[in-house]
């Protein structure tokens, strides 16, 4: 097969507690060099190893005056690699080579405008004056030794510059932020220009190596996959059948507390459209009787992990001889940055199929822990799986359970998974809400008179959570149009058995988390 290994061109980013750091790897690979984080005191052997094409210093929170500042190996300099350092990065460079680094009280921040000095590789297809977006408190007052000046900004003398030998350059703004227009023109211009990069990494490069490497290590071999229709499980699935067709057994199980004609389409999309060889297991009565009489949250996410472990391995069981568990970890997951606090940390602890590997004594196959989650549903769309498929909205684990607060039965859940129809059909499925992080309905099960009609009800009510986020880590609630709160809040009363009530939850996380429970 012709394809080149990506990883023979690799950029390694040195984390020093940027906000940002992930967007200057994401920026890296959409221009098609593969990249890695590192934490910034990552040894130097690390480093050599990798024989990188190019090292970027992120930006940090703190100051290279502090007597404790973080602080890289020197030695990384003299690799042979250019060296961009961003904000902290190019105060690190300074303090480094000898130049001066001033403390300064007022802080830099937001839209401004930097000045050329000088034409110079890294800056070329700017403006003599261009804006750029800045987020600083300190900044270089006297050039280090062996540097010279390429750009200034109103507040920073020196907002770009490098040394004279031109493998060591830094800029005092973010190019790797959306609000500094030409920011990929300068990330463009240091890896191909100044790194002399090739470009190895694309989404189809990732697909043809990932598919090989699946192939050579699974041999022979038997694969099982959970899946969960979730956009991560469904690209691992799709792509290990890519590679070993049916080698590779998927089970989905219906844990009864999935969204409405959640199983169906699964099946109809990977069993019937796809092919997969997909093993269907219905296991809601058995979960919804694990969880009678259960109202803590908690115990109802660790009932409903080990009772799905061990539905899987029974499973599992039946198909034989499998050797190997294909797994859908992303690279959040697998970075040990300074600056990653990542929803992962909190939705590993619960997350299903965290105990399997090791009880099954399976091999695991990552194919995605290169990958961030927009990485993954470009391979998604790639592969040919559906637009809903790869934008699904994330969905716990644990599903409706965590929604209903209280007592778990079947007519809760039912009642749940008609509600939350209504607001997948109004929000989740029309495209001008693809910004939306998630939307859902949770069942308060409390009781609140109403009237319909001549006669007077007593039922129960159904709150709407409709948040915007990055991450999931912090969210705000969505201002919807009230139009679409009127028709998802009318049509939700009238065909929801049993609610007789709709209520907008307008916090934001933090205090208040994503979900109730
Ligand atoms: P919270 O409620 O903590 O949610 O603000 C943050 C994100 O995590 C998801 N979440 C879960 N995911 N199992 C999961 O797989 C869980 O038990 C769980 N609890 C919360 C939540 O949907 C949101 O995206």
């Amino acid at each position: 097969m012709n394809f080149s290994d990506y990883h023979k061109e690799i950029v390694t980013i040195l984390d020093f507690g940027s906000q940002y750091t992930q967007l200057i790897a994401r920026k890296v690979r959409e221009l098609e060099v593969y990249c890695e984080i590192f934490p910034y005191n990552v040894s130097l052997e690390k480093i050599k190893s990798l024989n990188p094409t190019g090292i970027i210093l992120s930006g940090g929170p703190r100051s290279v005056t502090e007597t404790d500042a973080p602080f890289c190996d020197p030695a990384i300099f003299d690799l042979g690699a250019p060296v961009l350092g961003i904000c902290y990065g190019i105060q690190l460079i300074a303090q480094l080579y000898h130049g001066e680094v001033q403390r300064s009280e007022k802080r830099e921040y937001g839209r401004a405008h930097i000045y050329l000095d000088r034409r110079d590789g890294l800056l070329a297809g700017l403006a003599d004056e261009d804006i750029i977006w800045m987020s600083h408190g300190d900044r270089i007052m006297r050039m280090p030794p062996g540097f010279i000046a390429l750009a200034h900004s109103e507040n920073s003398p020196y907002a770009a510059i490098r040394n004279e030998g031109g493998t060591i350059y830094g800029v005092q703004f973010h190019p790797e932020v959306h609000h500094t227009p030409k920011g990929k023109v300068v990330l463009r211009n240091f890896l191909y220009t100044i790194c002399r990069a090739k470009g190895l990494f694309s989404t189809k490069s990732f697909i043809e190596m990932t598919t090989e490497k699946i192939r050579q290590e699974v041999g022979d071999g038997k694969v099982v996959c959970a899946l969960s229709g979730g956009v991560d499980s469904s690209v691992v699935a799709t792509l290990v059948h890519r590679a070993v067709g049916h080698k590779l057994t998927c089970v989905f199980v219906n844990n009864g507390v999935l969204r409405k004609n959640e199983a169906e389409e699964v099946l109809a999309l990977f069993k019937d459209r796809l092919h997969l060889s997909l093993r269907y297991v219905d296991g809601s009565e058995r979960f919804l009787a694990a969880l009678k009489g259960v109202k803590d949250p908690e115990r109802k996410r660790k009932i409903i992990g080990r009772l799905f472990i061990r539905v899987f391995e029974e499973e599992a069981h039946r198909i034989g001889e499998v050797r190997y568990l294909a797994q859908g970890t992303l690279y959040p997951d697998v970075i040990e940055s300074v600056s990653f606090k990542g929803p992962s940390a909190t939705i590993k602890s619960h997350h299903n199929v965290g105990g399997l590997p090791k009880r099954m004594r399976l091999r695991l196959i990552e194919p995605l822990r290169e990958l961030f989650k927009d990485e993954v549903r470009v391979v998604g769309r790639e592969l040919g799986l559906p637009g809903h498929v790869v934008q699904r909205q994330p969905f716990p684990g644990p599903g409706l359970a965590i929604r209903i607060i209280g007592d778990v039965t079947k007519e809760r859940v039912e009642m749940l998974q008609d509600a939350d129809a209504v607001i997948r059909d109004e929000i989740e499925r029309k495209e001008i809400f693809g910004h939306i992080w998630q939307s859902f309905a949770i069942l308060i099960p409390i009781k609140t008179v109403g009237v319909m009609g001549d006669e007077r009800t007593y039922a129960h009510a159904i709150a709407l959570r409709i948040v915007e986020s990055e991450d999931g880590m912090t969210a705000d609630w969505a201002r919807i149009p009230y139009e679409v709160l009127d028709v998802i809040s009318r049509r939700i009363i009238n065909e929801v058995p049993g609610v007789n009530r709709v209520v907008l939850d307008i916090s934001s996380k933090p205090p208040s988390t994503i979900e109730w429970e």
